[in-house]
């Protein structure tokens, strides 16, 4: 069996942080995000391949992952000519395959049991298994209606408030069969949400949900990126390093260096190759990647910051995620959830937010 991981958006909510970055491979702690979408993956057996379905800045992913060797899993790529749309993007990368299909939004952190998902599918003789999650505001997501029998009665891609009728909304993973792709438009932008399901249910064909209560969030906006580190932390989710990793005390990488005079408190997290100067205090919900330098008595709290970004002497800075390679200069004040893109450089005393 293959699995599609639909990786092709743009990430527009997600800029300036990922116009050198495509969304597919932000960060979240130490790993690009489709780790743990690969990870979760592996706990299928049937599952042999991942393909992953590309259009923005594909080389930027298949550098992160290569044949898969290092994640346990083959990994092929299917670059489209033009975005197709979700549709369109899922027949594309299913040419020739026959058998049935596990796809994924290519932006859903979850804890879902795929193999249960799988099994309902094959016990409903499904057409289409779609798995839902509750939340308080569908109105940013697909809204899906169910009957007392787990069937699919209504899809409704982000409705009205007027429109929100239960709190159940498409989690973005779906098992499908193929056989049912005829229907979309080859070498045509075509929306799997706002086309296909509700073609399957004007059809009557057998459309089933699963609804999932475990832990599910869509990375694709700056408050749920930091959510989901948040989460983390919290022991809300627990792939990546927070599989084996002690979350109630710092996490600290052995290849990174602390000078004495360091406070590190609260949960966060120092990977690898940083280097943490006299004096200076990392706070809570801190996440340092790999190579980044924290000159001597910076205070960070709340904070992202990705590789190889720098921050100067005295600077405070809470709550801002930083890109790569930037530079905070010193004595630097950054107060609130700001968005730095890749290589910004602040001129010393700089002032944000405060
Ligand atoms: N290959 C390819 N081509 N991938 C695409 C394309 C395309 O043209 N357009 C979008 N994608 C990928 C995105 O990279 C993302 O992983 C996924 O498809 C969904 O697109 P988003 O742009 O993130 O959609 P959304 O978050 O607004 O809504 C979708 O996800 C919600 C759950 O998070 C819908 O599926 C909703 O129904 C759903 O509730
Ligand atoms: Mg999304």
């Amino acid at each position: 069996m293959k699995a599609i991981l639909l990786a092709g958006g743009k990430g527009t909510r997600l800029r300036p942080l990922t116009i050198h970055t495509p969304k597919p491979v932000v960060p979240i702690f130490d790993r690009a995000f489709l780790h743990y979408q690969i990870e979760l993956l592996k706990q299928v057996p049937d599952i042999d391949e991942v393909i992953l379905s590309l259009n923005y800045q594909p080389r930027k992913i298949e550098e992160v992952f290569g044949d898969g060797a290092g994640t346990g899993v083959r990994v092929r790529y299917v670059v489209e000519p033009s975005p197709l749309g979700t549709g369109g993007a899922i027949r594309y990368a299913a040419q020739g395959i026959t058998d049935t299909l596990v796809v994924f939004n290519g932006d859903v952190m979850t804890s879902v049991d795929v193999n249960a998902v799988v099994a309902q599918h094959r016990e409903r003789n499904a057409k289409a298994t779609i798995v839902l999650t509750p939340v308080d505001n569908p109105s940013a997501y697909g809204l899906v209606e169910t009957e007392a029998d787990g069937r699919v009665r209504r899809f409704l891609e982000k409705p009205n408030p007027d429109e929100i009728t239960c709190n159940t909304i498409n989690a973005g993973i779906y098992v499908l069969e193929p056989d049912t792709f005829d229907r979309i438009p080859k070498d045509l932008s075509y929306s799997i949400e706002r086309a296909y399901f509700p073609s399957l249910i004007e059809r009557r064909e057998t459309f089933v949900a699963y609804v999932d209560r475990g832990y599910w969030i869509d990375i694709g906006t700056p408050e749920k990126y930091v959510q989901v580190h948040r989460d983390m932390f919290e022991g809300k989710f627990a792939g990546g390093l927070f599989r084996t990793a002690d979350r109630t005390r710092p996490i600290v990488s052995p290849d990174a260096r602390i000078e004495d005079g360091v406070t590190i408190s609260g949960p966060c997290f120092i990977d690898a190759g940083v280097h943490v100067k006299a004096g200076a205090t990392i706070g809570g919900y801190t996440v340092l990647g790999r190579g980044v330098m924290i000159e001597e008595s910076a205070d960070l709290q709340d904070t992202i910051v990705w590789p190889n970004s720098r921050i100067g002497q005295h600077a405070v800075v809470h709550g801002p995620i930083i890109g790569r390679n930037c530079h905070i200069g010193r004595d630097a004040v950054l107060e609130g959830r700001s968005l730095l893109g890749d290589r910004t450089q602040l001129t010393d005393f700089t002032s944000i937010g405060s």
